[in-house]
């Protein structure tokens, strides 16, 4: 029988794709959104990619009842995989409530929800804070969060670390680095409501004419090209690493309660790399200019992935021109609709 998986924040960027990549390994799929970032057309995109809809719940995870009353309409999910959050950086500083109420408050409620039902979390690079070395490995201690969405993913984890650990609920927190890309067909990408605040999808709205330029936030960073430093993984990786995951979860084969895995390639680029290697495989200028340092941008970070590839049989296999090909393509196609 196929496992059926519960997918919080399912019509947006990572949840997409995600959702993608398990139906076409035969899981059945339940999305819960509130839609405040994502559209429901995104429904249509993703049955069309694979064949199949996924069923699809309009819900809130701040809201117990109407998540109760959801589940009453469906077959009990296997496993939970909770990536519903808000996820800008800047915003969390100006709004730290909204951040608190959504991304703590709503795993919270989910939790209290599902009982211990296995459950793999959408964390974050941005727990470890400016780290003292790199590449970063998972036993890397927390440094203070450069932001109150930092500390949204410190918490979750510790929350969930706690819940794991006293319930007996298998329980991943995959800490992704930097996303960027789109699925091959270009039917799915990155499409929030909300203006996107990452450098990949800046950069192709610039490429586009979207917007005049795009502000390189600094060049004076001790890197060889004076800009930071990131490890950019495709989305179709990002999306193959939650498979595992729950494959690992739903098979039985973790060791802990808790387990938390680096999702990065190991590898990273300055910001000036991206853009060139941009213009270079689309063939298309990037209009830029170099702008100040952006308050709480940290130097380098790159993971070290070896725990997922060993562990999780999971490594990245498409490189940095796939994600910025596809990324491009995914601009023009939405540019045409
Ligand atoms: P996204 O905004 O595209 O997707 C999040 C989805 O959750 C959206 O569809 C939104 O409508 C939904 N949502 C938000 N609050 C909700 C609520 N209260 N109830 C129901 N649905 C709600 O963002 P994404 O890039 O796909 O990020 C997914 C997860 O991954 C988030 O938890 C984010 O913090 C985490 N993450 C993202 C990145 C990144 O750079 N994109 C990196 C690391 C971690
Ligand atoms: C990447 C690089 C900027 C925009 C954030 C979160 C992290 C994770 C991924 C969720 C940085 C530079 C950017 C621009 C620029 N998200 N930049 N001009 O800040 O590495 O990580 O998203 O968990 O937690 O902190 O990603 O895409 O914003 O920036 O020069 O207009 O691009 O300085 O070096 P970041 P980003």
């Amino acid at each position: 029988m196929k496992a059926h998986i519960l997918v919080t924040g399912g019509t947006g960027y990572i949840g997409s794709h995600t959702v993608v990549v398990l139906q076409t390994a035969g899981f059945e799929i339940t999305i819960w959104d509130n839609l405040s970032n994502s559209h429901v057309e995104v429904i249509e995109r993703i049955a069309q990619i694979t064949g199949q809809r996924p069923r699809f719940q309009q819900v809130d995870v701040r809201s117990k009842e109407s998540m109760r009353a959801a589940l009453r309409e469906i077959p009990t999910p296997d496993a939970v995989i909770h990536f519903a959050a808000m996820k800008a950086v800047e915003e969390s500083v100006r709004k730290p409530l909204a951040y608190y109420h959504n991304n703590v408050g709503g795993l919270l409620a989910l939790l209290e929800v599902m009982g211990s039902l296995p459950f793999l979390f959408s964390s974050s690079c941005t727990v470890y804070g400016e780290p003292d070395e790199v590449p970063i490995t998972e036993s890397a201690p927390f440094k203070p969060p450069t932001s109150p969405y930092g500390a949204t993913k410190q918490i979750s984890e510790q929350l969930l670390y706690d819940v794991a650990t006293a319930q007996s609920m298998p329980t991943i927190a995959l800490r992704y680095f930097n996303p960027a890309g789109a699925h091959p067909s270009a039917l799915i990408g990155e499409y929030p409501i909300q203006e996107p605040t990452n450098l990949v999808p800046l950069i192709t709205q610039a490429a586009a004419g979207l917007r005049p330029e795009i502000v390189v936030f600094g060049n004076d960073y001790p890197t060889p090209d004076g800009t930071p430093i990131r490890d950019y993984i495709h989305i179709m990786d990002l999306a193959e690493a939650h498979r595992a995951a729950i494959e690992r979860i739903l098979h039985g084969q973790m060791k802990t309660n808790f387990e938390a895995y680096n999702i990065g390639t190991g590898r990273g680029y300055s910001v000036l790399e991206i853009i060139r290697t941009f213009e270079t495989v689309n063939h298309v200028a990037v209009p830029y200019r170099i702008g100040s340092r952006r308050p709480g941008d940290i130097t380098a970070i790159w993971a070290d992935p070896s725990m997922a590839q060993t562990t999780l049989h999971w490594q990245a296999r498409l490189g940095l021109e796939d994600m910025l090909r596809s990324a491009w393509k995914w601009q023009i196609k939405m540019g045409k609709e």
